[in-house]
């Protein structure tokens, strides 16, 4: 017995080799319903990513933060609770970005995919970026690392928090920790940290990637 309970919209949104548009598919519908049934899943990483931006600030909050892959903007939420004032969000689901847009924590609101595609941010412009739940099936992709890193300033943070077993379940993710390592040895960013905690979502292991922008 694992322990683990799993909740079935959870599942559903993440069958193995799920595509990007079957998962905005399923967004689309489930956005209504996304904030309940992660607090039935017990799900603790926005509030985790938002804590360790404080540490990484040092409990300054005056700085400016992207949330990419913002989803409802759970994220947001709590670096609100925590002071931050100057967030925007990345999302490309309409849907889940009307959820996040009522909330009223944002600045920007975004709306687009982050890949390889060069998003309408100048250079370094936030303080640090921050994705919770962004790396699962049929979401964001490793390819992604480079743009992160284009739009926060130098000395800035990348802050990435997912599933700890998505990076060895899921094939995509395999890929993840490769390429990061290979970003430090090109000199674009540095690992600050890179660490494991318990209850991430349905009572399984999560891990939070910090990084510093060279
Ligand atoms: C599981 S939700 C997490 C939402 C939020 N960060 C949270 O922790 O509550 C993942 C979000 O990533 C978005 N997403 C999927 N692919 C994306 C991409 N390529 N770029 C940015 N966001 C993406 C989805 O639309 C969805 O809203």
């Amino acid at each position: 017995m694992s322990g683990v309970t799993y909740h079935k919209s959870i599942r559903d949104l993440q069958p193995p080799g799920i595509t990007t548009a079957e998962s905005q598919e399923f967004y689309n519908g489930w956005a209504p319903n996304f904030d309940k049934d992660n607090v039935e899943a017990n799900y603790n990483g926005p509030r985790m990513t938002a804590e360790r931006a404080l540490e990484l600030f040092e409990g300054k909050t005056d700085v400016r933060i992207l949330d990419v892959a913002a989803g409802t903007g759970g994220v947001g939420e709590q670096l609100h609770k925590l002071g931050f004032r100057s967030m925007d969000a990345l999302e490309p689901n309409e849907n889940m970005l009307a959820v996040a847009r009522g909330k009223n924590i944002y600045g920007r609101l975004i709306q687009d995919f982050l890949g390889t595609n060069r998003l309408d941010i100048e250079d370094g412009n936030y303080d640090a970026v921050v994705m919770s739940g962004g790396f699962l099936e049929g979401n964001v992709k490793c390819d992604c690392l480079e743009e992160l890193i284009r739009v926060v300033k130098p000395g800035g943070f990348v802050v990435i928090t997912m599933r700890e077993h998505n990076i060895r379940t899921v094939p995509e993710y395999r890929n993840l920790e490769p390429r990061m390592a290979a970003l430090q040895s090109e000199g674009r960013w540095e690992q600050v940290s890179r660490v494991i905690f318990p209850n991430y979502i349905e009572g399984e292991e999560g891990i939070t990637y910090t990084y510093r922008v060279c």
